[in-house]
């Protein structure tokens, strides 16, 4: 028996209170006498623990952390933890993934785990011999590192290989630029990959000269991509009073607007964003690293796309594509000081940054079908504000029950603001 199964569907999760909900999840998980898995869901980091993580701490800054429910993702379950500040996210990836799984699930996967270091190196006298002499002696720069980080080395990550670009004219003059492949296994490997291009300075100077500027790694990490499908059937699709012939050929025209113009690529890769940074932040991993590389990458091919793309399959069905950089890890830094983090690599049950990754680009392919669903069908403001009013209802001071009943009531009145929700608390 598959005692995975449907293991991520909890109908009416919502309606649960924070304990209710905590106690099903454990429940699901296998984890419910698990007392420190409960306590760092609900307090994630303390004081002490935020002091050793940056300079001049005087406190903490909470966010939520909710579930995401319903995703199948290569065949396997998963409770998804997200954290963001944004209403609708989770309750969005939780529909997308409703609706993904009734097409049998998001289909995952990933390319190495290779980061690229950078290496500036000026004043050369000739590029082009520089660039003969370093790649006839690959081995001797390579062996510099080999054995810089045994750690990385015994689980079989480290140094791979060395590529040499020319910048032949720029305002400083012409340059080189060396990148150092390294792979990181399961780390995100900021650490790992700075620390071997610090190294090579001097054994790269001895060999072509010039002067070594720069060495930092590249968040263009596109030798580690992360791609998911799915392709859901038409029927599933409709709602309401939405056909789901027309909610399917609505997705791919909203897909395409997206493929061609960069303003809306912007805001259709916003909405993917949503879904992969909450899931990067709730592992403890680098959203700056992850936004940086996603647009990069959106733009490899000169002018700014979409991540993602939409388009009717050949049995009708819609089919959606993403790929995108994805450095994560799911071991160093604040994935490993962060109980937060640590809780929700528990819950998501991932057993590599491969996996983890494969995760975290589902969730935006599911992020970018509930937003382009809902656009292209009543619009987002009609789901927003549902959850919105509930804080609007908070502003004004609602407190305990008192703040479903003045939401409910501003979105059945069509009044969603702090004046209106004060007057119905009056
Ligand atoms: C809002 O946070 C995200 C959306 O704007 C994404 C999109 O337009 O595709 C709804």
């Amino acid at each position: 028996m598959d005692l995975n199964k449907d293991m991520s569907r909890i109908p009416d999760f919502y309606d649960l209170d924070v304990d209710e909900r905590i106690s099903i999840l454990l429940k699901k998980l296998g984890f419910e006498d698990d007392m420190d898995l409960t306590s760092s869901i609900k307090s994630g980091l303390d004081l002490d623990n935020a002091n050793n993580m940056i300079e001049n701490v005087v406190g903490l800054y909470g966010l939520p952390i909710g579930i995401a429910t319903n995703f199948l993702i290569n065949e396997r379950d998963v409770l998804v933890p997200m954290v963001i500040e944004e209403a609708s996210v989770v309750a969005g990836a939780s529909l997308a993934a409703k609706l993904a799984r009734m097409g049998g699930g998001f289909q995952a996967e990933t390319t190495s785990n290779e980061m690229i270091g950078q290496m500036q190196v000026l004043d050369l006298e000739n590029i082009d011999n520089a660039k003969s002499i370093l790649m006839s002696n690959k081995d001797v720069v390579l062996d510099s590192v080999k054995d810089l980080d045994p750690m990385l080395n015994s689980v079989g990550g480290g140094i791979r290989d060395l590529e040499v670009r020319l910048v032949q004219e720029s305002t400083i003059g012409p340059f080189l630029i060396i990148h150092v492949i390294y792979d990181t296994c399961d780390a995100m490997g900021a650490n790992a990959v700075n620390t071997a291009v610090e190294y090579m300075k001097p054994v790269v100077e001895d060999l072509i000269g010039g002067r070594v500027h720069l060495r930092i790694l590249s968040n263009l990490a596109d030798r580690r991509i992360a791609r998911a499908c799915v392709s859901i059937p038409t029927n599933v699709l409709s709602f309401g009073t939405y056909d789901g012939e027309k909610v399917r050929d609505g997705i791919v025209e909203a897909s395409i607007f997206a493929e061609v113009d960069s303003y809306r690529a912007s805001t259709h890769n916003k909405g993917i964003m949503n879904g992969v940074d909450a899931v990067v932040m709730a592992t403890g991993n680098d959203w700056r690293a992850i936004e940086a590389g996603a647009h990069a990458y959106a733009s490899r091919q000169g002018s700014y796309t979409s991540l993602s793309k939409w388009s009717v399959g050949v049995e009708g069905n819609l089919v959606g594509e993403i790929e995108m950089p994805m450095a994560v890890g799911i071991i160093g830094g604040a994935t490993r000081v962060h109980p937060g983090a640590q809780a929700a690599l528990k819950i998501l049950g991932v057993a590599s940054s491969k996996e983890l990754s494969e995760v975290i680009v589902s969730v935006g392919l599911a992020q970018n079908l509930a937003s382009l669903r809902a656009l292209s069908t009543e619009g987002i403001q009609k789901g927003h504000m549902g959850l919105h009013a509930r804080q609007v209802a908070i502003a004004a001071g609602a407190e305990g029950d008192q703040i479903n009943v003045i939401a409910d009531q501003m979105v059945t009145d069509k009044k969603v603001n702090v004046k209106y929700a004060e007057r119905l608390l009056s």
